[in-house]
């Protein structure tokens, strides 16, 4: 049986790049479900369809099909065929995502889709409601937080290594939106499952969070702890 791992938190807790670093380690695939909500998201941008015209998103979501591919172990997203990894990438898109991520339908929309990657694979899953409601029966559950300072912080460096024209503000602004927007939606709020385990990196090193989550992976799934 397919092993299944959830990772659970804000933006910006890291969760991508400690997910990523323990599936390529466990040999499970990993999969980023943000990347989904993104394609949502651009696909919405593009269509001209506001944000806040939760009947017309719903509306338009027949006209498009979210697929996930793999290619040297990276997940590619594709948006009606068109690999899109790439431009979903941006802080438009961010708040489009996450403002399609409050309606419903696209979370109905998305939801086999996630269920299928872990009912065919082992994986490490990321994202906001993977342990409350995507897989409740995963075997380890992680609810990986930081504080909005730390997160905007890691963000606002990652943006700049990009060359991204923006500032620390403006990304600790845009965080805080999202926190707020994604913990109080009515479907699917962002909160840690009772049975999660609480990681907070606010005060780690990148590798010391990785280390922090390994072992508590370790210490709850059977076959990493024998491998550890
Ligand atoms: O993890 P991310 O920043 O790529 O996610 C983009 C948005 O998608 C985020 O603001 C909330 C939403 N999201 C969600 O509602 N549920 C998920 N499982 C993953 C992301």
């Amino acid at each position: 049986m397919p092993y299944a791992i959830a990772i659970d938190g804000p933006a910006g807790a890291g969760k991508s790049t400690i997910a990523r670093a323990l599936a390529k380690e466990l040999q499970f695939i990993y999969v980023d479900t943000g990347a989904l909500y993104r394609t949502v998201g651009l696909y919405i941008l593009r269509s001209h369809i506001a944000l806040t015209d939760a009947e017309a998103i719903t509306a338009g979501l027949p006209g498009l099909r979210v697929t996930l591919g793999y290619a040297g172990g990276e997940q590619r997203v594709f948006l009606n065929g068109e690999d899109v990894s790439d431009s979903i990438r941006t802080p438009e898109v961010s708040m489009a995502a996450s403002a399609v991520s409050a309606i419903p339908a696209v979370r109905a929309f998305l939801l086999q889709t996630q269920r299928d990657m872990a009912a065919a694979h082992s994986v490490v899953m990321d994202g906001r409601d993977i342990g409350t409601t995507i897989l409740p029966q995963a075997q380890v559950k992680i609810f990986l937080t930081a504080s909005a300072e730390a997160r905007a912080q890691r963000r606002f460096t990652e943006l700049q290594e990009k060359g991204a024209d923006t500032t620390y503000e403006a990304v600790l602004q845009d965080m805080e939106k999202r926190d707020y927007d994604d913990t109080h939606r009515a479907i699917s709020p962002l909160q840690q499952a009772p049975d999660a385990v609480l990681v907070d990196t606010s005060h780690d090193t990148l590798a010391q969070a990785i280390e922090r989550v390994r072992q508590t992976v370790a210490a709850r799934l059977p076959r990493s702890g024998q491998e550890a």
